[in-house]
């Protein structure tokens, strides 16, 4: 097990109707002011990192969206220590544009700003802004080349670059970031093509909630891969959390959440989802298996299971991490309170448990 402390991310609620598909009560805002005050009370609670989405049309209960970059920055602003990640699209960006916004931004804000390159699964977005669409597998390989430009422009002078989808001649970017050697690279998707991407490029691989086998079998393959390219990448989980003092309080949130979910909506993001993992030619990847129960949080967040007590919680966070899990992006249904209930009550189990492991391992060894 990683001697490193598990670190948790929050999803940051910039587009309007919550993570949930569900006409569930939410006392969560999509607005700036309830962002801003999020963000703050998540740096206080020990999360490291947030993660902004990127959203140009309405889709399933999101009906109204804040652009993803300019939303990071007006959260560095407002913070410390966060590190705020602006999810970026291929296609409507090319890659000098997001070097050079991200690399003001790194500026800007003492360098805290990292980017989650999302490859696309949702068709009608593309179609509405005019977008060619590309296929799945080819959507990966434009998101690498992708990366692999903005590595280049970030680290390299006189930056040249020969891509089937990007070309660059003697560029040089200045000023170039803060970070060395760039601000951290994460990537959304869970595909053979997304994985084998991530075992050559990226920083993070996110992935979909799912099983700890689920995800075990992920984490295996996707290091074996990586060592082989000589590359290490680290693994962050969705899940959406529902801690609560009593476990049966817990699991009473999450039936009231799909008792109300709309299965309008919900039925036509799993249709529109059918353009990610199920149109891979191995026909497998983010909601490639997902149920209805599943489809009502965006990213399978019900199936990593952190619903039940502070322990409880705290307990199968930490069997992730056994698995080789470096990050726990969560999502809330009342994101203020419930940053503020985990940073205050499950976090410091978890931080007790990961000690009592590393004891454990280290009388083990002796
Ligand atoms: C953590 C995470 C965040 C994501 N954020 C976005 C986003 O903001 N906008 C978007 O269009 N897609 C987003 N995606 C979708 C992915 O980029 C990708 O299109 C999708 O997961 C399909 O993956 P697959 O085809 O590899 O199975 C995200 C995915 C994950 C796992």
């Amino acid at each position: 097990m990683s001697q490193q402390p598990i670190k948790f991310a929050y999803w940051v609620p910039n587009v309007s109707g919550g993570l949930v598909v569900s006409k569930i009560e939410q006392r969560t805002s999509w607005t700036i002011d309830y962002n801003r005050k999020l963000a703050q009370i998540a740096e206080q609670s020990g999360f490291e990192y947030a993660l902004t989405q990127i959203r140009f049309t309405a889709g399933y209960g999101a009906e109204f969206q804040h652009e993803s970059v300019a939303f990071s920055h007006a959260l560095l602003a407002a913070t410390e220590k966060l590190k705020v990640i602006a999810a970026i699209l291929p296609g409507p960006w090319n890659p000098v544009l997001a070097a050079k916004q991200l690399a003001t931004i790194d500026q800007l804000t003492a360098g805290r700003v990292a980017v989650n390159i999302v490859s696309g699964w949702f068709k009608g977005e593309f179609t509405a802004i005019g977008e060619h669409w590309l296929e799945h597998d080819e959507r990966y390989r434009r998101s690498e080349e992708f990366i692999r430009a903005l590595k280049g422009i970030w680290t390299t002078d006189n930056f040249t670059f020969k891509g089937d989808f990007y070309r660059f001649h003697d560029y040089n970017l200045k000023p170039k970031p803060i970070q060395q050697p760039h601000p951290e690279i994460f990537q959304g998707g869970s595909s053979r093509a997304a994985r084998d991407m991530a075992a050559r490029v990226s920083d993070w691989y996110f992935t979909n909630g799912n099983t700890v086998e689920g995800i075990k079998a992920q984490v295996d393959d996707i290091r074996a891969k990586a060592a082989l390219n000589g590359h290490s990448v680290k693994v962050g989980v969705n899940a959406f959390i529902i801690a609560r003092d009593t476990e049966e309080e817990a699991r009473a949130v999450l039936a009231e959440i799909i008792d109300k979910a709309d299965p309008e909506a919900v039925n036509a993001f799993g249709d529109a989802a059918k353009q990610a993992g199920k149109a891979s030619p191995e026909g497998e990847g983010n909601w490639a298996k997902s149920t209805f129960q599943d489809l009502v949080q965006y990213n399978d967040g019900f199936k990593t299971n952190l619903i039940g007590t502070p322990q409880q919680i705290a307990e199968r966070i930490v069997e992730l991490k056994s698995v080789g899990v470096d990050l726990v992006l969560s999502a809330f249904l009342h994101f203020q309170e419930e940053v503020a209930y985990f940073g205050e009550r499950v976090l410091p189990l978890v931080r007790e448990l990961e000690a009592a492991r590393q004891e454990q391992g280290a009388s083990v060894s002796a």
